[in-house]
């Protein structure tokens, strides 16, 4: 909780909703796996999101089962499906979130004049009968119904009004505001919910929300700027993710309204110390890095480089330091533990990084962590999350890389010898490669064949120093398909076979679900 409750009042109060699975999910290459929409969604309501908005249930079978296992596990936070107008779109998202403590349906359709006329082809007369109709057929569903006017920026604002006055008439209880393109400037942003909330008859019986892409670096501030102008729910996202430039930023919008209580009097129900676990766990089962420089969640936020401001922070913290890192949840790295360290000590030192293993995975973990300490002399905190981050990842792979050998170097042809257990059988393949990741992939490529183009490789250190692990991302497109793979190891090269057998494992989870449609919504 964000404020000394005798400063805390109602009015004030800012509801989060949590788009992270739904619009986040949306955006290219963030696409996710049940399991890891889970772990996102657990997190989010053990942190004190309001509403978790866990995905489109009419867009693919995946998505249902997705919102529908989230509307089972959460405790404490609404889940909210999204649907579009129609009546199909809507009554799935009710079957979706049933199993829900609290379930809310998020319908929307696009009000702008371009939206209106090329999207979906339809007058706006026809618009504004698709909303009386959308938000009483959800209202047959749940009590809990929001609307949104999809481009609602860019929409004309009498017809703005007709449409937000039928759907608060026809029983949504949350009128989402969204500039669904993210061209709003704050001064705007500001307007436009004053002018629905002064013009709109039955406004004051609703909860304005703000939903703000990225697009000109403006999303945090158009949604402060709407919460200033008297709308009480914010939609935003882990690490900003989301369609193009993404939507808000949670862990922005949060420490903004903590930290600056003195201009901006509101306060929501998130405990920040979750921020920084949160984001790395998004980042890790996107393979979506976060900025270095990046607010909050960066891993300079807290960072403190020159000798002036070194000197500064010595002397007094409060010199370069706005808000404390244990706020957010960082805790100073420290050297952990090392190849003496035992079970006991590893389970408590995963406890304090904020996992909870099975026996089965954590004992894997341990092994690994084992392996580590034998061959790294320093063992860091980022060591163990980048092991855990990929044994959770990796749990339920049919497919795994049990030994590797590469022979590099000037001489060539690079050659990778490598064994992988394929559903319980152990296969092993020698092949030659224009280097020796070339050579590994080769050698995969032979013994799981598969039609998938390469489209992304990518390195990147955990720690400092030569003995740092490296952590691998793989990126493959097959008919239209995008999944990522990690993996992490001090041999970048075994690493790299991990990365490329956890993202094919994920291309054979992905190709048994199948696409009917595909849909779009900001
Ligand atoms: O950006 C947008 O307009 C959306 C709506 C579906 C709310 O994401
Ligand atoms: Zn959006």
């Amino acid at each position: 909780m964000d404020k000394p409750s005798e400063t805390r009042s109602a009015e004030d109060r800012v509801i989060i909703f949590d788009t992270t699975l739904r619009d986040g999910e949306q955006s290219p290459g963030a696409s996710m796996t049940l399991e890891e929409k889970l772990q996102v969604a657990e997190i989010l309501d053990d942190m004190g999101v309001d509403i978790i908005e866990a995905g489109f249930p009419i867009a693919s079978n995946g998505d249902f089962e997705a919102v529908n296992e989230i509307a089972k596990l959460v405790k404490t936070a609404t889940v909210a499906g999204l649907a579009r107008a129609g009546a199909k779109d809507i009554d799935r998202a009710a079957e979706a979130i049933k199993p829900a403590k609290r379930g809310r349906i998020h319908t929307f359709i696009s009000t702008s004049p371009v939206h209106m006329k090329y999207k979906l082809q339809m007058e706006p007369e026809q618009v504004y009968e698709a909303v009386i109709a959308s938000v009483t057929r959800a209202r047959n569903h749940t009590d809990d119904v929001e609307w949104s006017p999809e481009d609602g920026t860019r929409t004309e604002h009498d017809f703005l009004c007709r449409c937000v006055e039928a759907a608060i008439k026809a029983g949504a209880g949350t009128i989402n505001v969204p500039d669904t393109v993210g061209y709003s400037v704050p001064e705007e942003y500001y307007a436009l919910i004053e002018m629905l909330r002064e013009r709109v008859p039955g406004a004051d019986q609703v909860v304005f929300s703000t939903h703000c892409h990225n697009d000109l670096g403006m999303a945090v501030a158009n949604s402060l700027a709407g919460v200033r102008a008297g709308a009480r729910q914010i939609e935003c996202a882990v690490n900003g993710l989301g369609e193009r430039a993404g939507n808000a930023a949670l862990e922005e919008v949060v420490m903004a309204l903590k930290t600056r209580e003195d201009v901006m009097p509101f306060w929501t129900g998130v405990d920040s110390t979750y921020l920084t676990r949160a984001s790395k766990l998004v980042s890790a089962v996107t393979s979506f890095p976060v900025q270095y420089n990046k607010a909050i969640v960066g891993q300079n936020a807290f960072a403190h480089e020159s000798g002036i401001h070194q000197d500064g922070m010595l002397k007094h913290t409060e010199t370069y330091e706005i808000m404390t890192p244990e706020s957010v949840g960082v805790s100073a790295t420290s050297l952990v533990m090392g190849k003496h360290s035992g079970r006991h000590a590893f389970r408590e030192k995963l406890k304090g990084l904020g996992y909870e293993l099975g026996e089965n995975a954590f004992e894997d973990a341990f092994r690994r962590f084992k392996d580590l300490a034998d061959r790294k002399k320093h063992v860091y905190d980022e060591d163990i999350e980048a092991l855990v981050d990929e044994e959770i990842g990796t749990a339920d792979d049919r497919i795994k890389v049990m030994a590797l050998t590469v022979i590099a170097g000037t001489g060539g042809p690079q050659k990778a010898t490598l064994t992988l257990d394929i559903e319980g059988t152990h296969t092993t393949r020698e092949a030659t490669g224009n280097g020796p990741v070339d050579a590994i992939f080769n050698a995969i490529k032979e013994m799981v064949p598969h039609e998938a183009v390469l489209a992304l490789y990518q390195v990147h250190a955990v720690t400092e120093g030569t003995d740092a692990q490296a952590e691998v991302t793989v990126k493959l497109e097959e008919a239209g398909k995008t999944v990522i793979g990690r993996g992490a190891d001090p041999d970048t090269l075994v690493a790299s076979a991990r990365a490329y057998i956890h993202a094919l494992n994920k291309l054979v989870v992905k190709r048994a679900r199948t696409k009917p449609e595909a849909l779009q919504a900001g």
